[in-house]
């Protein structure tokens, strides 16, 4: 296998959506957690949601939409001005610390993002974090309306780049995501941030169960799909490593 292209999902793989927590916390003391767990859980849940009923709207309206699901189910009032304030949090994610300087270390393969953010939204999230002077492309599923992991969102990647399926290595923490590349036929590289060990004893050392370990147990261990990636590791750091030793 030629890996010709590395292809990255953005949101919880490349920057961190738990970022928010210090915006929404700022907003809404005490809520903080709750608000990122179930705004998250909610914005993903719209993409399938409206994936399956053919009604898509770009992801910059699925995530303000989840966020206002979110703040209304908490009972929380606010202005335009501090939903605004939240809402530009999605263009200035942290990157997590080991983005930039693995994404330097695989130049000379084409590098990109394929994501279901909106182009606006991409392309100023990866302007605002200094990615765009290491990406080659970043590619949103705007253009096919429908969200990931439909097969048809990661058509994008031989069409925009030019690498086949086998020639790509797809990169995402999000094990939905990572179930739809390889159910496409992409090479897939899992990374699995939260171990199984430190899923259990998140659990059990607390009898009420925070909204952070609960967004765990929801969204970072792999599904039950019949799918499984080629590569599970444990931060973007490895991937230079598990690249040079492919043929
Ligand atoms: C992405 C998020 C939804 O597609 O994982 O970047």
């Amino acid at each position: 296998m030629t890996i010709k292209a590395v292809v990255f999902d953005a949101y919880g793989t490349l920057y961190d959506i738990q970022s928010v927590a210090a915006v929404t916390e700022e907003a809404f003391p005490g809520y903080g957690d709750i608000i990122t767990q179930i705004w998250r859980i909610k914005q993903l849940e719209y993409t399938w949601l409206r994936s399956l009923m053919r009604r898509y709207e770009d992801f910059s309206v699925v995530t303000r939409e989840s966020l206002s699901y979110t703040l209304r189910v908490l009972g929380l009032a606010h202005d335009a001005a501090a939903f605004d304030r939240i809402m530009d949090k999605y263009l200035h994610l942290d990157l997590y610390p080991d983005a930039l300087s693995t994404l330097t270390a695989l130049k000379g393969r084409k590098l990109a993002i394929l994501s279901n953010g909106s182009s606006d939204m991409l392309n100023a999230l990866a302007r605002n974090s200094g990615l765009d002077r290491v990406l080659d492309a970043t590619i949103s599923v705007d253009q096919k309306r429908i969200f990931k992991p439909a097969p048809d969102a990661y058509t994008l990647i031989e069409s925009k780049l030019g690498a086949r399926p086998d020639e790509v290595l797809f990169v995402s923490s999000n094990p939905w995501d990572a179930c739809g590349a390889k159910a496409f036929g992409l090479n897939v590289a899992w990374i699995e941030r939260v171990t199984p060990q430190a899923m259990a004893e998140a659990c059990v050392k607390s009898d009420v169960v925070p909204p952070l370990t609960m967004f765990k147990a929801l969204r970072t261990q792999m599904d039950e799909l019949g799918l499984t990636p080629d590569h599970r590791i444990r931060a973007l750091s490895e991937l230079p490593d598990l690249l040079a030793h492919e043929s």
